[in-house]
């Protein structure tokens, strides 16, 4: 309930004076005027007042001295045309209403007031004076109030009083002066409320004119309407001073939104042109791709055809014997015709013998389609198997070229995986190594070492040679496809390449190389498995 009667409450008192400027400066200026000239007025009537009243008193008190001082001999004497003479020169001198001279039983002798002529003074004025007289008083009031003095006196020879003086002062026309004079007043305080509050609403018209302006394109601003025109003067006061801030401020919004617009527009234009750009880009990273996709086929492809290469040099390697073996049976046929040795025996043997040789070449053929076999699926191995298996393609070939292989072969960690695909890392490090042992001043005692060991989270395989090692301003290189210090038709670098790609993206492990004091140092690391 309470909220609601404030705003109630509030909005009454708006009503009595507009919130306005304008109405707020106009009305205090009336209020200060009306309180000013009120004051004044109230004060000019106050000492008015009492000035009079202190007037009549003075011209009272003078006019009673003054007769008790001359009456007495004319009292005595009882010569009336001079007490009469007596007040009407006092009467003419001032405003007085009635004087009375009186003899000592209170007969009046003399008065302004003809009717009251040889009358006896009244009663109560008999009991006032004989109490005055009691206490030795001369003179006594009777009345006084804001226009009258009634006021009385003995008239005395030496210690006698002889008789008594009356003095009436009605100052009535002075009160009605006075109200004349208030009335003005009062009229006078409009006029001054009127005059002031046009003086007032003159000197700030000008001024609430520009401030209305001013709210006024303030509001259009506030729309949206930028183009405001802002008037200024040439005035030095505080609505000039607001309104020239206020252009400035309008002209400085005008550049921004003008500059913002600007911008805008810049932003469109780029935002256009980022979309165009990724059009292109999309365009380009799909030809990036595609190119990307071509080129990785055809390395897979050209990996196969190093890998058969790797695979026909060593059939050939490992054919050598077992034809040379058969070459010989073959040739030894005509030597035992010629010395007649060719029985049933002879045949025999011949046909075991060559059978078993062509028994090793099939089965030559066997484990190198077997190791060349893509696996199908995932399966647990023993890392060490998979390099013993290894060895068995390419010892032939190392052994013609006087090439050692020390390996332990003792199955120790296992791993989760393609067989095939660790099967390629190490015949590409192996096949690398004597080629490096092979342009060595090791040629004929080559030897590369293969352990296994292991850390915390990884099996590490090493195979190191003697086979001089990585030149140093190629070792940053060497992972990269198609990298290669060999003649052509030796290495087309690929072999690493591809062994990075298969460690690291499909065994999760890594490959680094090194060298040591004798050459080259390869290192794999896969992550272990739970049965390790
Ligand atoms: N054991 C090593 N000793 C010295 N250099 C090596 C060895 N293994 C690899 N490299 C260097 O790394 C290069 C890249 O090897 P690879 O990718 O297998 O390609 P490629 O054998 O066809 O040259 C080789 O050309 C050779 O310079
Ligand atoms: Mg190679």
């Amino acid at each position: 309930m309470r909220p609601v009667r404030t705003v109630t409450n509030r909005k009454n008192r708006m009503k009595l004076i507009p919130n306005t400027f304008k109405a707020r400066i106009i009305a205090s200026v009336m209020l200060l005027h009306t309180i000013l000239i009120g004051i004044v007025i109230v004060d000019i009537s106050y000492v008015q007042i009492n000035s009079t009243k202190k007037h009549i008193r003075e011209t009272a008190n003078t006019l009673v001295a003054t007769i008790a001082a001359n009456a007495p001999s004319w009292l005595i004497s009882n010569d009336l045309n001079a007490l009469s003479e007596l007040i009407s020169t006092a009467k003419k001198a001032n405003m007085v209403n009635n004087i009375y001279i009186m003899d000592r039983f209170g007969v009046i002798k003399a008065s302004t007031d003809t009717n009251s002529l040889f009358k006896i003074m009244d009663d109560n004025i008999s009991l006032v004076l004989s109490a005055s007289i009691k206490n030795n008083k001369q003179q006594i009031v009777l009345l006084e109030h804001d226009n009258v003095v009634d006021t009385i006196s003995s008239i005395k020879v030496g210690t006698d009083t002889v008789g008594y003086v009356r003095v009436i002062i009605d100052n009535s026309a002075t009160k009605a002066e006075l109200n004349r004079i208030y009335k003005n007043g009062l009229f006078y305080i409009f006029i001054a409320i009127f005059i002031g509050g046009l003086l007032a609403y003159l000197a700030i018209k000008s001024m609430l004119t520009q401030m209305e302006k001013l709210s006024a394109a303030a509001i259009k601003i506030s729309e949206g309407n930028e183009d405001v025109k802002i008037e200024t003067t040439k005035n030095d006061n505080e609505v000039n001073r607001l309104a020239i801030v206020f252009a400035k401020m309008v002209s400085s919004l005008k550049e921004k939104i003008n500059q913002s617009a600007i911008q805008q527009e810049q932003l469109k234009i780029q935002a256009n042109e980022l979309e165009e750009l990724n059009k292109n880009l999309k365009a380009l990273v799909e030809t990036e791709t595609n190119r990307r996709i071509e080129q990785e086929h055809m390395l897979l492809q050209q990996n196969k055809l190093a890998a058969l290469g790797e695979m026909i040099g060593a059939i050939a390697h490992q054919w050598r014997q077992p034809l040379n073996s058969l070459g010989l049976s073959i040739q030894d046929i005509s030597y035992a015709k010629q010395f007649n040795e060719l029985d049933d025996n002879y045949i025999d043997k011949f046909q075991k013998d060559s059978m078993n040789t062509i028994k090793r070449l099939s089965s030559t053929i066997d484990d190198f389609r077997n190791f060349f076999k893509p696996n199908k699926e995932k399966k647990e191995f023993f890392i060490e198997d998979v390099i013993a298996s290894t060895i068995n393609i390419v010892e032939a070939q190392f052994k013609n070229n006087f090439i050692k292989i020390e390996f332990d072969k003792t199955p120790k960690y296992r791993f989760f995986g393609f067989e095939g695909e660790l099967g390629q890392v190490i015949l590409n490090i192996l096949s690398n190594a004597k080629d490096a042992i092979n342009n060595s001043k090791n040629k004929d005692n080559g030897v590369v070492k293969i352990s296994t060991t292991d850390n915390k989270s990884h099996v590490v395989i090493e195979i190191s040679d003697n086979g001089g090692g990585i030149p140093p301003n190629v070792i940053e290189r060497i992972f990269e496809p198609y990298y290669s210090t060999k003649e052509q038709g030796k290495g087309v670098g690929i072999g690493l390449y591809m062994s990075k790609e298969i460690v690291e993206r499909h065994m999760n492990g890594t490959i680094t190389a090194h060298n040591n004091d004798e050459g080259a140092v390869f290192r794999v690391e896969l992550p272990k498995t739970s049965t390790n």
